[in-house]
C-alpha cells in the first residue's frame, strides 16, 4: 500500500505519521516512511532551492515544476522500489500539496498541475489521509517552531485557500482522500486516523 499524508501547515502530520508507522510495524507490516518534497538525496537539493526564503523570484510556474521534478526523482528512485520490494510506503506530502498549493491556492489551476506530475497520476496513492484543521492555529503552530521556510512565510489568505483546495479534492478522489477533522489535541488525532487505518486495512 501507499499512503499519503496532507494538511496545511501544523497540522500534526510528522507526529501522526510517526504513530501510525509504531502502529503498522507492530502488526507486521512492513514500512517506509519518506516524505515531499525530498526523500533521495538528489530530490532533497531541489527542496532547498524551493523552500529557500532567499528564492523570492522564483516563479508560481517554475515552483510547480520543481515540485513534480522532486516528486519524479523521488518516485523512481525511492517509492517505486520500495512497493514493488512489498513495503508499505508512508509519505509525508504527495500530489495533492501539488494541487491544492500550486494548483488552487497559487492559481495556476488543479488540472494544469496535474498535467505537470502525469508521472506521479501512474502511481496514485492507496489512500490518502487529510488533515483538515483551522489554518490560523496551524500556521501559528508552525511559525512558533522557527525556521519558516518560503511557503509558510505566504500570508493566511493563501493558507485560507490551500484548505479550500483540499476541500475541493475531497470532491474530486472522495474514494482515495480521506478527511479526519484535526482541531482537535494530537491524542485525538492519532486515535481517530487508526480507527481509520484499522478499517482500510
Ligand atoms: P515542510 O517544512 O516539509 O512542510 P510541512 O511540515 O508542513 O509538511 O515544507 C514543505 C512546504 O512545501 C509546505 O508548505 C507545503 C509545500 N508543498 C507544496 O507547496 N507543494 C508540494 O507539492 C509539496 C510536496 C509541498
Amino acid at each position: 500500500m501507499f499512503i499519503t499524508f496532507e494538511g496545511g501547515e501544523g497540522s500534526g502530520k510528522t507526529t501522526l505519521i510517526k504513530a501510525v508507522n509504531t502502529y503498522l510495524k507492530e502488526k507486521g507490516v512492513k514500512t517506509y516512511v519518506t516524505r515531499e518534497p525530498g526523500g533521495s538525496l538528489i530530490a532533497e537539493q531541489i527542496r532547498h532551492i524551493i523552500l529557500d526564503n532567499k528564492n523570492k523570484d522564483l516563479s508560481d510556474k517554475t515552483e510547480a515544476l520543481l515540485f513534480a521534478a522532486s516528486r519524479t526523482q523521488h518516485l523512481e528512485e525511492i517509492i517505486i522500489p520500495k512497493l514493488n520490494e512489498g513495503y508499505t510506503v508512508l509519505c509525508d506530502r504527495y500530489l495533492d500539496s501539488s494541487l491544492a498549493y500550486q494548483g488552487y491556492a497559487r492559481g495556476l489551476g488543479i488540472d494544469v498541475v496535474l498535467k505537470f506530475n502525469h508521472y506521479a497520476l501512474e502511481c496514485l496513492p492507496t489512500y490518502t489521509i487529510y488533515i483538515d484543521s483551522d489554518p490560523k492555529k496551524g500556521l501559528e503552530r508552525a511559525l512558533s517552531r522557527g525556521g519558516a521556510n518560503r511557503l509558510d512565510n505566504e500570508s493566511l489568505e493563501f493558507h485560507n485557500r490551500v484548505r479550500e483546495g483540499y476541500l475541493l479534492l475531497l470532491e474530486k478522489f472522495p474514494k482515495r482522500i480521506i478527511k479526519i477533522d484535526g482541531d482537535c489535541n494530537l491524542d485525538a488525532l492519532i486515535e481517530r486516523t487508526l480507527k481509520k487505518i484499522k478499517e482500510l486495512i
